[in-house]
C-alpha cells in the first residue's frame, strides 16, 4: 500500500458517507497519514465535515445522489458511518471495481436491516440470539408473541438505529402502542419490525474486532480488551473499557465475533454487540464500522477505535492493546437549540485524567448527542465516576 499526497493528482482519497461524531474522528486518523478525506452528510457542517478536505450535503439514501458525488470525487475507499445509505448504488460501484466499499458492499446491505444480520447469525452460522420472529402487521405480532417469544419482549422496527422506534413490552395491553411506535419511529419504513425476547443479561459489551492485514499480509482477526455499557432507551450514555467477565465468556465471545466478521468479510473495525451471563454468550447485533460505545478507546488504547479502522481499511499492521483503564459518558443537548454554548469546560477538565469532545453540531436536541466526557483511573468504576462528573459539569445554553 503506498499513499499519495492529499491535494495533488496522486491523492489517496477516501469518502465518508455519513460525517457524526465517529466519521470525525475517522476522518481525524486518515488525515493523520495523510489521506485526502471528503466528508458527506445530509445536512451541513457535520461533525467530520468540519475537519475534511471538502464536504457535501446530500441525501445518502438517494442512489444517484450517491452514484453522481461518487462520480465526481472517485474516492478510492468508501467508508459508511450510518446505516440509512443507498445500498444498491454502493453494490453497483463496487461490482465496477472502481472504489473499496468499507468492508464490503453486502456488509453493508446486511447490517442495514435487522432482518438480513438476525437471519444470517441464527439460521446460518447457528449462533446464539435471544428467540426473534419478524411481523408486518400487528395480528403477526400478536402471534409471533403469543406462539412463544412472549413476554417481556423488544419490538424494533428493521431498519432503526439508537433505539429510534425501539420499546421493550411487559405484558399485552402494551403490545399495540409499541407495534404503532415501531411503526412511525423507523428510519425508513420496510412495514417491518422484530420482536427478541428479551435476555436476562448480567451485562452487556461491545467486542471490538479488527479485520486487518499481518506482517505476511494475510487478514487475522484481532481483538481489543471487551467494552461494558449502559444504555438508556435504547440509546448509549456510559461506556468502559475493559468489563471483567469469566475467561469462558471471554473466549465464547471472541469465537462469535470471529465467525460474524469472517463471513461478512472485508477489512476493517467492527462493534460486535454480546449479551453476557455467567459464561453463556448471546449475539445481539454487528456495526461494520466503529461503535459509539467505542469512543471510550480514545483514552484507554494506544491505537483508539478510529486509528484501528483506518490502518486496517489502508493494509496497515494494528495494535489493539489495552493501554489504561477507563470510562466514557455522554453529554447530551438538554435543551432544542441552534448554535449552543458550552460552559463548565474547565471544571470538567479539572481532574488530569479527563477529556472532553465536542462534536460541533450545528443544532441541540434533548436527546441528541453532543460531546462524550472520558477518564482514566486505576480501575473502571473510578474512571466511571471521573467521566459521569465531567460530563454533568458541562452546561449546554442556547447562545
Ligand atoms: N433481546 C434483548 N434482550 C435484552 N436487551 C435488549 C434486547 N434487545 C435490545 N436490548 C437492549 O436495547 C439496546 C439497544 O438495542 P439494539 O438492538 O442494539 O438497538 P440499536 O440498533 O438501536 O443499537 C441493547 O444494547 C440492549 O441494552
Ligand atoms: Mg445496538
Amino acid at each position: 500500500m503506498t499513499i499519495g499526497t492529499a491535494l495533488s493528482s496522486g491523492a489517496t482519497r477516501a469518502l465518508l458517507l455519513g460525517s457524526g461524531e465517529l466519521g470525525k474522528e475517522v476522518a481525524i486518523s486518515l488525515q493523520r497519514y495523510g489521506v485526502e478525506v471528503i466528508a458527506v452528510d445530509r445536512y451541513e457542517n457535520a461533525p467530520a465535515h468540519q475537519v475534511a478536505h471538502r464536504s457535501y450535503a446530500i441525501d445518502m439514501t438517494d442512489s444517484e445522489a450517491v452514484k453522481k458525488l461518487i462520480a465526481l470525487e472517485k474516492p478510492h475507499f468508501i467508508i459508511p458511518e450510518i446505516e440509512a445509505i443507498a445500498t444498491q448504488a454502493l453494490a453497483e460501484i463496487e461490482a465496477e471495481g472502481l472504489s473499496t466499499v468499507v468492508p464490503n458492499a453486502r456488509a453493508i446491505q446486511l447490517t442495514m436491516n435487522r432482518e438480513g444480520i438476525r437471519t444470517l447469525v441464527a439460521e446460518k452460522l447457528n449462533l446464539p440470539t435471544s428467540a426473534y420472529a419478524f411481523a408486518d402487521s400487528f395480528g403477526e405480532l400478536q402471534a409471533a408473541v403469543n406462539g412463544g417469544i412472549g413476554y417481556p419482549c423488544f419490538i424494533k422496527p428493521t431498519m432503526s438505529s439508537s433505539g429510534k422506534g425501539q420499546s421493550m413490552v411487559k405484558s399485552a395491553d402494551q403490545l399495540q402502542a409499541a407495534w404503532d411506535y415501531a411503526k412511525s419511529s423507523g428510519r425508513v419504513d420496510t412495514g417491518k419490525v422484530i420482536v427478541e425476547a428479551k435476555i436476562d443479561f448480567d451485562f452487556e459489551i461491545t467486542l471490538l474486532t479488527v479485520r486487518a492485514y499481518d506482517a505476511h499480509c494475510e487478514i487475522q482477526t484481532y481483538f481489543c480488551d471487551p467494552i461494558g455499557h449502559v444504555q438508556e432507551n435504547g440509546d448509549y450514555r456510559e461506556s468502559w473499557q475493559p468489563q471483567v467477565m469469566t475467561d469462558a465468556a471471554l473466549k465464547l465471545s471472541q469465537e462469535i465475533a470471529t465467525k460474524v466478521t469472517q463471513e461478512i468479510g472485508g477489512l476493517g473495525l467492527f462493534g460486535v454487540e454480546l449479551f453476557i451471563k455467567g459464561d453463556e454468550v448471546w449475539f445481539s447485533e454487528v456495526s461494520p464500522r466503529p461503535h459509539d460505545t467505542g469512543m471510550v478507546t480514545m483514552v484507554t488504547q494506544r491505537q483508539n477505535e478510529f486509528e484501528l479502522h483506518a490502518r486496517a481499511i489502508l493494509g496497515l499492521p494494528v495494535n489493539t492493546q489495552l493501554h489504561q483503564a477507563g470510562a466514557s459518558a455522554v453529554i447530551l443537548g438538554g435543551i432544542d437549540a441552534v448554535g449552543v454554548v458550552y460552559d463548565g469546560l474547565a471544571t470538567a477538565l479539572a481532574d488530569p485524567d479527563t477529556e472532553v469532545r465536542l462534536f460541533g453540531k450545528p443544532e441541540a436536541f434533548v436527546h441528541r448527542r453532543m460531546g462524550v466526557a472520558l477518564a482514566t483511573a486505576e480501575d473502571t468504576q473510578q474512571a466511571r465516576k471521573k467521566a459521569l462528573k465531567a460530563a454533568s459539569a458541562i452546561v449546554v445554553k442556547a447562545s
